[in-house]
């Protein structure tokens, strides 16, 4: 399995258009020890010629041209993505989607939940619906009672991919917003039948289940939330007075946070953080906060990183 990260940042990516905090102005500036990211999304495949996106960001057109494994090679219209999967319905993960009119009809995977968000509060799939088929659905079956279920994309098929609902929040402008529901939410456990090895992959998760420690723990790479370092970051900074926790993200640092999670991993794990804030120190590879990660062995996913399972 091919891994490919195309954008490693928070919504908003890094720098964020109209934030001047230390960060944006320092990587603005150029300083050593900081590097711009765009906005969450990987691409996963195992053939290095067909790629399952996971999640749309509205960098997409940026990160498809930085990446010629993506470009299009077989035809006068092509595209290395073959089929998009969306872990929740948040601006960050959707609204590239957009941007990807001009290969409609496009194969998307996604929950009830965040198909839900995606006809009423954002409605794309209506309104893609007049560009030559728009958004073909392809649900993900989740219910509270069956929060998981395993299944396959046909540009994958030797993938098994499990999904999780997770502990996180639906997005702001969902009626579910603070109250989620089963499939607002998901992690993936990306398993290749013909090598075993395992990937999870959670950009949101406000806190770990029972159910998604044990896919961690069976993860032979996790690729988590890293948004925040201290739950309460923005309220500090002044930027909002939502914490972390609220907005479903697991800070990285003190008791119950995303290190000790990490930390009670197998050792052979490989620990990597995406969906980084841009408010987060450890976008700065000279930070007290950076050093903390390497005594933990955590790593922080940037845009371009790529890797095989
Ligand atoms: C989130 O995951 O909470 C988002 O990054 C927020 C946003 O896109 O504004
Ligand atoms: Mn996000
Ligand atoms: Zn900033």
């Amino acid at each position: 399995m091919q891994v490919l990260i195309l954008g490693s940042a928070a919504g908003g990516g890094f720098p964020q258009w109209n934030c001047n905090c230390d960060n944006c102005r320092g990587v603005r500036q150029g300083r050593a020890g900081l590097r711009p990211r765009t906005q969450s999304s990987i691409a996963v495949s195992m053939d290095g010629e067909r790629w399952l996106l996971c999640n749309a960001s509205p960098d997409i057109r940026a990160q498809l041209n930085a990446h010629p494994a993506l470009w299009p090679t077989r035809g006068l219209r092509d595209s290395g993505i073959a089929e998009v999967l969306l872990v929740d319905a948040q601006i960050d993960h959707v609204s590239g989607l957009l941007s990807l009119r001009e290969g409609c009809p496009l194969d998307v995977w996604c929950t009830a939940s965040v198909h839900g968000d995606l006809v009423e509060g954002f409605p794309l799939f209506p309104m893609l619906s007049h560009w030559n088929g728009g958004l073909a659905w392809h649900e993900i079956p989740m219910t509270q009672d069956a929060p998981s279920c395993t299944f396959q994309v046909p540009s994958c098929p030797q993938l098994d991919i499990t999904a999780l609902s997770l502990h996180s929040n639906a997005p702001p402008y969902s009626p579910r917003r603070g109250a989620p529901a089963a499939g607002d939410n998901l992690g993936l456990l990306f398993r290749d039948r013909s090598t075993g090895k395992t990937l999870f992959y959670a950009p949101g998760l406000g806190q770990p289940s029972a159910a998604a420690r044990a896919l961690m723990a069976e993860a032979d790479c996790v690729l988590v939330d890293g948004t925040l370092w201290h739950d309460d970051e923005m309220i500090r900074l002044g930027i909002t007075d939502a914490t972390g926790s609220e907005m479903g993200h697991l800070a990285l640092a003190g008791e119950g946070g995303m290190i000790e999670e990490l930390d009670a991993l197998p050792a052979s794990t490989r620990r990597i953080l995406i969906h980084i804030n841009n408010t987060n120190p450890i976008l700065d590879e000279t930070s007290a906060e950076r050093a903390v990660l390497a005594q933990h062995a955590i790593e922080v996913a940037h845009d371009g990183m790529q890797f095989t399972l």
